[in-house]
């Protein structure tokens, strides 16, 4: 992990910080960064000691800008099938991660930039912070699960409003619609999500992961089966 590039992976105590790493590109996602995040996603499962992760964008300007264009422009088409089959991986890695995550994002948050927020359990922004979803400007749509997290956190409506017109939110309006839980002075935007991050990760860990499993497993199931994962999840404490 320490030939990365494209992301830093850092841990300190039971606290991991993954940083999208490419501030001169306002951290669009490449393939390289897909297969380290990949990596880092891998070693985060993997480690007990890590019990929440703080994942924030490298530089002043941008959490993530979404997509590389310069690749997606000129990616050959079997290239392309291997990256839809390798986007599909990692984005089922991240909606698997146990352990909650929590955004921290500044400046522009663009296309997968929402997305990747989109797997993580709380979103802090800056005041400055902009999101916009260009994919169908772009004659596309989201293709890191975009079109189905987003109105999973959103209202239908806001999600579509985004979805189609390609419009992009302050940070205000994006707190409006609840797509982001808070927003945060820049200077204290990363002291703020450390904050949070240590106070949940002083709580038991077994009851901290079940909380977020029986939030992400009970809202894909009806209200009487979400009930049963809760009470399963929640015997599994104390028994
Ligand atoms: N892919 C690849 N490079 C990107 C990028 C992206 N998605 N977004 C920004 N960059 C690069 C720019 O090409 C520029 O590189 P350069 O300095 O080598 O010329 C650098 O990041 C800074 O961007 P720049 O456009 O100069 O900054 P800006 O503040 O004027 O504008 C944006 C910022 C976000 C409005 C503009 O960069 C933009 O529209 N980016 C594309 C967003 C997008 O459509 N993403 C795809 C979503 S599916």
């Amino acid at each position: 992990m320490s030939d990365f590039e494209a992301i830093i992976y850092e841990k300190r105590d039971h606290l991991a910080y993954v940083t999208l790493n490419r501030p001169k590109a306002l951290n669009a996602y490449n393939i390289r960064m897909r297969d380290e995040l990949f990596e880092a996603l891998g070693a985060i499962r993997d480690d007990t000691e890590v019990r929440v992760v703080i994942l924030k964008g490298a530089g002043e300007k941008a959490f993530c800008a979404g997509a590389d264009l310069t690749e997606f422009l000129s990616a050959p088409p079997p290239v392309f099938a291997r990256t839809a089959r390798f986007e599909r991986d990692i984005w089922k890695r991240f909606s698997e991660m146990r352990v909650p995550f929590i955004a921290a994002m500044q400046g522009y948050v663009l296309g997968s930039g929402i997305e990747m927020s989109l797997y993580c359990d709380i979103r802090l922004c800056s005041e400055d912070a902009q999101f916009g979803l260009p994919e169908v400007t772009l004659g596309i749509i989201p293709a890191a699960g975009g079109s189905q997290t987003l109105p999973r956190t959103v209202r239908r409506s806001a999600a579509l409003d985004m979805l189609l017109s390609g419009r992009w939110l302050k940070a205000e309006e994006a707190l409006r619609i609840k797509l982001i839980n808070r927003v945060l002075p820049r200077a204290q935007l990363l002291a703020e999500a450390e904050k949070l991050a240590e106070k949940i990760a002083g709580y038991d860990p077994a009851a901290v992961i079940a909380a977020k499993q029986a939030v992400t497993r009970g809202l894909d199931a009806s209200l009487a089966e979400g009930l049963q994962i809760e009470r399963r999840l929640g015997l599994t404490l104390t028994a």
